[in-house]
């Protein structure tokens, strides 16, 4: 039977001959590209590594349906974009992919912020919780979907001050990834952390017909 690669499976929702496809392949990939430096940097084993490729490859495919005038695509509204992707990413058999997408928008949302501000989203937390969906969420927030600013990485000031206005907890999220991912001493403790810890948030079952890989600690 034949599994299908990231790249068919971002082709199969956003044509290649649409104006999106290779704006979205940009954006896609500037994150990829950081997410995976990211990764390589903290040492992570060859499996996390495939798994941050494809996860962060994929994370913005619901964007096929919503508006983004940045993407020329149109649907519902912007923000639910990380929840569709998840509904795509789980028909296709990527329940850990579609975790990527759907805790990816900023630096996560919680319930109580969704109620609060009357967000168009499902009554849950949307927030990354192991390593691969936090360090792809990370590297996403440096970079812009518009079309002129692509290829502007922002710096940690300009994500800092990006992030700020939405609020304090987002605020302290992001200073912790920053020490995560930035502070090259706390780099083998996470390492270690992880190879020793059983996480029991991912506990989802292999797909039977995936072709891309499923989480690396579960996999
Ligand atoms: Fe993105």
């Amino acid at each position: 039977m034949h599994t299908p690669s990231y790249l068919e499976i971002i082709k199969k929702y956003i044509p290649p001959e649409s104006p999106t496809y290779p704006l979205y392949m940009m954006h896609v990939t500037l994150v990829t590209a950081r997410a995976l430096r990211i990764a390589r940097k903290l040492e992570l084993s060859p499996q996390q590594i495939t798994f941050i490729e494809e996860a962060a490859m994929l994370h913005d495919i619901g964007i096929s349906g919503v508006d983004c005038a940045d993407l020329s695509t149109h649907g519902g509204p912007y923000i639910t974009h990380g929840v569709l992707g998840a509904q795509i990413l789980q028909k296709e058999g990527l329940p850990q992919h579609a975790r990527v997408a759907e805790s990816h928008t900023g630096v996560g949302i919680y319930r109580d912020e969704i109620l609060s501000e009357n967000l168009p989203l499902p009554h849950r937390d949307f927030a990354p919780q192991t390593l691969e969906e936090r360090i792809i969420s990370y590297a996403d927030l440096f970079y812009s979907k518009h079309p002129q600013k692509m290829f502007h990485e922002k710096t940690l000031d300009e994500v800092r001050a990006w992030v700020a206005k939405f609020g304090s907890r987002h605020a302290a999220t992001l200073e912790q990834w920053i020490h995560e991912f930035e502070d090259q001493s706390f780099f083998r403790p996470i390492r270690s952390e992880l190879a020793t810890t059983e996480r029991e948030d991912i506990a989802i079952a292999k797909p039977a017909n995936a072709g891309l890989s499923t989480h690396p600690n579960k996999g």
